[in-house]
Order: C-alpha cells, then structure tokens, then sequence
C-alpha cells in the first residue's frame, strides 16, 4: 500500500490490465510470433511491439536499431528490405528459442484481431530515426486498412499507439483523433509537465522506477482525464505498486506471472 489507506483503494477501478512486453519476452525470443502467441494463451489483456520501417517501407516489430541483438544478421533495420529482413533467423539467438521469421505489424495485427478474446496492441513507435513522420503515416494507413484506425471511443480501441516522441503522437493525435496515444518518458519532468497535454495524449507511460519516485504521476494524469501505462513490470514488489496506484495497464516480460500475482495483490 502507498498512501492514503483503505479509502483510496475504494476509489480505484479495478486492477491493472496486463500488457505482454515484446511478447511473453522473458520466455521466447521477443517479437516472435511464438512470444505474441504464448502470451496471448497466458491470458494477456494487450500486447506491446516496437515498429520500424525497412528501406521498402514496411513496418516490422524490432526494437533495436540494428538487427545484430536478435538475430544472426548485421546492419540497420532501416537500411534492409522486409526481403533480407525475411532471410535472417530472429529466434535462435535465445536459449529457449527456435528459428523465427521477422515478424511484420501486419502479422501481428491479424494475430490480435483473430484472437478468440479482444486483445490490444500496444505500438510503439521509435524516433529518432531516418524516415522520420513515415512511420506514423504508414502505422495510421495500416490501421485503417485494418478498419482499426477510427475507433468509436479511446476505451473501444483495439489500437494505442505509444513513443517517447512528443511529435510522433501529436502526428497520430492529429491523423487519427479518435485513436489512443500514450506518451512514454522516463522523467516525472516529461509526463508531470505539460507534454501530454500538448500533444493530445490520452496516457501517459513511466518506468516503473520513474512512477516509484513520482507515484503522483498516476493522479495527476487522472485528473487530466488520462490513464497510466507503466513499464517494464516484472517484480512483485512493482505489481503491487501499480496496482495501489491506480495504474491501468502494466506492460510486463512475464504475462503468466503477473497475472498470477494480480490474483493475490489486494
Ligand atoms: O512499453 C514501453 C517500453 O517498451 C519502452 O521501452 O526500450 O523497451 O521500448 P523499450
Ligand atoms: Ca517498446
């Protein structure tokens, strides 16, 4: 318990929501399709990727600039056709992983909507990088050829578009108004301040070391009309915090887990 005692409790709306982090990521190779299908049969309530654009302008979920980390490639993702992209093995490289094809948004898009539950995907987009506003714009075009891109209410979105970058969620913000949009920041400076205001965001996203320091934040933000989506949340400890603080979406490497624990926390 944080502060504020039994009557604070009463007034939160439940327990956070359990958002799987690159895919049940602390079990199979990130931002694989076994991840994002592990996580899903785990019960996650939403799924988190990272996207960016190969040289040929397909949004791919890779988190590094480069594809040296994840998978037995070298160069920048930027720099690759989804055709190279396609040539490497991405799920080797863990010790729990076999071979895995790049995953494109575009999959995972259909592995989330064809998902016998409504799940939500989480998007992140990343900047700085070379293609610069292409990457919200070909994310808005690809929502909408997905018929997800003008939800009736942020609450009935299947979508959030999620960045550290104040200019990438104003451009979705403006493009697609209906559309949840978390900025991300990992300073109560950035997502105290007025940020998110400014940019039309509907949540803000601290670290969990972030949201530890400044534990307001939560408030704050719902008093502006806005929800919190806290990273990465892998330890007890941090579940129970979210989850005394109101926190609406915790995104975590280990969905099961937390799940388990979401149980057991009061
Ligand atoms: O969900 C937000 C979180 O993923 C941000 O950090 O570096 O893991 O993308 P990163
Ligand atoms: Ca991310």
């Amino acid at each position: 318990m944080i502060s504020g005692g039994a009557a604070e409790k009463v007034s939160r709306s439940g327990k956070p929501a359990v958002v799987a982090h690159r895919g049940a990521s602390g079990d199979l190779p990130e931002h694989t399709l076994a991840a994002y299908e592990l996580a899903l049969s785990q019960g996650a309530d939403g799924l988190e990727c990272d996207v960016r654009l190969t040289s040929d302008h397909q949004l791919v979920c890779i988190h590094d600039r480069t594809v040296e980390r994840t998978s037995d490639g070298v160069g920048a993702v930027s720099e690759m056709s989804l055709a190279q992209l396609s040539e490497l093995d991405f799920g080797s490289w863990h010790p729990a992983g076999t071979s895995a094809s790049v995953l494109t948004l575009r999959d995972l898009l259909t592995l989330t909507l064809d998902w016998k539950r409504p799940v939500r995907l989480f998007i992140e987009t990343k900047h700085p990088v070379r293609y610069g506003s292409l990457v919200e714009q070909t994310l808005l075009e690809l929502l909408h050829e997905f018929g997800v891109g003008s939800p009736p209410s942020a609450d009935h979105s299947r979508a959030v578009v999620i960045s550290f970058s104040s200019a990438g969620v104003w451009r979705v913000r403006r493009q697609a108004p209906m559309l949840p949009t978390i900025l991300l920041g990992d300073t109560a400076r950035v997502l105290g301040g007025s940020a998110a205001t400014a940019v039309g965001a509907t949540g803000i996203g601290p670290s969990v070391a972030t949201l530890r320091h400044y534990p307001d934040l939560v408030d704050r933000a719902a008093a502006a009309g806005r929800v919190t989506y806290c990273w990465t949340v892998d330890e007890l400890a941090d579940v129970q915090l979210c989850a005394d603080l109101g926190v609406r979406w915790v995104a975590t490497n280990h969905p099961a887990k937390v799940r388990d624990w979401l149980v057991t926390v009061d």
